[in-house]
């Protein structure tokens, strides 16, 4: 096992806001195998699961990004030893390193805006603290600029569970001195964030907390699974009803990540806007069966092989799609941005309806910097496909719509410029070298 302060202070300079940049020459055709990372997603939450036991909890397959970096000093903050091991090496690319993380001792209930304005799922940490210590002082969260993102849903659900709470100079502060209590909490809309965060705090509330309207995003029920492995007892899991019997205390567990579903997607998507075949090694196609069945409508080949999923364009048009975005297991709001990329040159004209977020739509003026042609009505956009897309300098904006420009330059004549890439780095691992080693001409130009 080995300390991990060399990799802490590596990525927390890997996490500021510095210039790298993305240079891609577009027309080549991709040909091999990706191996597909843990998901971000499910690393997130099941590293704050760790806070509600005083043993250890193990977690594999976890991927190096900057969102897990800025999680892993976050929960140092709060007292919880962390130490990695399981470097990875090059011969199993695909296999993430592991964590080791032991909240024994909480010294800290409180969460500073400083590191949780950096990151909208480190305020998943409140339900876990004021569940273990009766108390937690979380700063109101920041993250991608996609919407006014509220935190209404969570603070409703532990209202429910009886914490008391109160906002202090950008702060929740929330208190439940004697513990919570179970209940019944019924969401009016599918929050992602909120289903995990009542879900963790109430494996230690007293009594049985019934969920309703739960997301049922299959990074909830990894973090359910890895909850049961630790002492909860969780039933309804995969569905929008989750019944918890809560128990006083959660013990250590090792649990793997699962892979990650909006990588798979957004490869894919690469795949299908380049041309070629290539391999994601490790993706399971249950997991974003919407988004595979949009690709093969519009002429992408997608097969099961005994690794993951095959993925193959050999020059055919690619026909025009209309999708609206939908909580699981309607089409990931996570893969719009890489969707509209594509459909930039497809055959004909199709629409795209994000019904999660109001403004994530911001790559579309970077699009059109490329000659996209898409026309933008409220949560409606319209795309026009155009016989070529010319190369230029574009902006990244946030982590979704970094990657959507990724796949437009793959399809781009000429060199595309992406600059601002540390929104890249947030939630994909080594994309240059993924891309580069089937077949893509992309290269980081490293700033300073
Ligand atoms: C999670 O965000 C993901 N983040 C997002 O991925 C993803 O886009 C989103 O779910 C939807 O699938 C992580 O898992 C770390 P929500 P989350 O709560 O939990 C509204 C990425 O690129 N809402 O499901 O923050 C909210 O404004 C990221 O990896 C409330 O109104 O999303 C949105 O309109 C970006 N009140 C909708 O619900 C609340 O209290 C869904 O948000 C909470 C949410």
């Amino acid at each position: 096992m080995v300390a991990s302060s060399a990799r802490q202070n590596k990525n927390e300079n890997e996490t500021g806001p510095h210039m790298d940049r993305i240079s891609i020459v577009g027309g080549r055709r991709l040909r091999g195998t990706i191996p597909i990372s843990g998901a971000k997603n499910a690393t997130l939450p099941l590293m704050i699961a760790s806070l509600l036991t005083a043993d250890r909890l193990t977690l594999k397959n976890v991927p190096n990004l900057a969102d897990v970096n800025m999680l892993a000093r976050i929960l140092r903050n709060h007292g919880v030893d962390l130490t990695i091991d399981g470097k990875r090496a090059d011969p199993s690319p695909h296999l993430g390193e592991t964590f080791h993380l032991s909240a024994r001792d909480i010294v800290d209930t409180a969460a500073p805006y400083e590191l949780v304005s950096r990151m909208r799922a480190s305020f998943w940490v409140l339900g876990p603290l004021v569940a273990r210590c009766g108390v937690a002082r979380v700063s109101m969260p920041g993250g991608c600029a996609i919407g006014t993102r509220p935190v209404d849903l969570h603070l409703m659900g532990l209202k429910a569970l009886g914490a008391e709470i109160d906002i202090d100079g950008g702060y929740v502060v929330a208190k439940a001195p004697k513990g919570l209590k179970g209940t019944r909490v019924v969401f009016p809309k599918v929050s992602v964030g909120a289903t995990h965060a009542i879900l963790m705090a109430s494996t230690l509330a007293k009594g049985e907390t019934v969920i309703e309207n739960a997301a049922r995003e299959p990074e909830i029920g990894d973090v359910a699974e890895c909850l049961i492995k630790m002492g909860a007892k969780i039933e309804g899991v995969g569905t929008s009803t989750l019944r918890i019997a809560g128990t006083g205390r959660l013990e250590g567990a090792v649990h793997t990540v699962l892979p990650d579903r909006i990588e798979t997607g957004t490869y894919a998507f690469a795949v299908a806007a380049a041309g070629g075949d290539v391999e994601l090694k490790g993706a399971r196609r249950a997991l974003l069966e919407t988004a595979f069945d949009a690709l093969e409508r519009t002429g992408v080949g997608i097969a099961d092989t005994p690794a993951g999923v095959r993925v193959t364009r050999n020059g055919g048009p690619l026909e025009p799609i209309t999708i609206e975005t939908q909580p699981y297991p309607g089409f990931p709001t996570d893969l719009q941005a890489q969707l509209m990329a594509l459909m930039t040159k497809a055959k004909g004209t199709s629409v795209i309806r994000e019904t999660i977020f109001e403004n994530r739509f911001m790559h579309v003026q970077e699009l059109a910097r490329l000659g996209a042609d898409i026309q933008l009505q409220g949560d409606t956009a319209t795309v026009k496909g155009v016989k070529t897309l010319r190369g230029a300098q574009v902006m990244a904006t946030d982590l979704r719509a970094s990657v959507s420009l990724v796949i437009a330059g793959l399809m781009a004549e000429g060199q595309t410029t992406i600059n601002r890439v540390y929104h890249l780095d947030r939630g994909f691992e080594r994309l240059e070298q993924k891309l580069s080693r089937c077949g893509a001409e992309i290269e980081r130009l490293v700033s300073g």
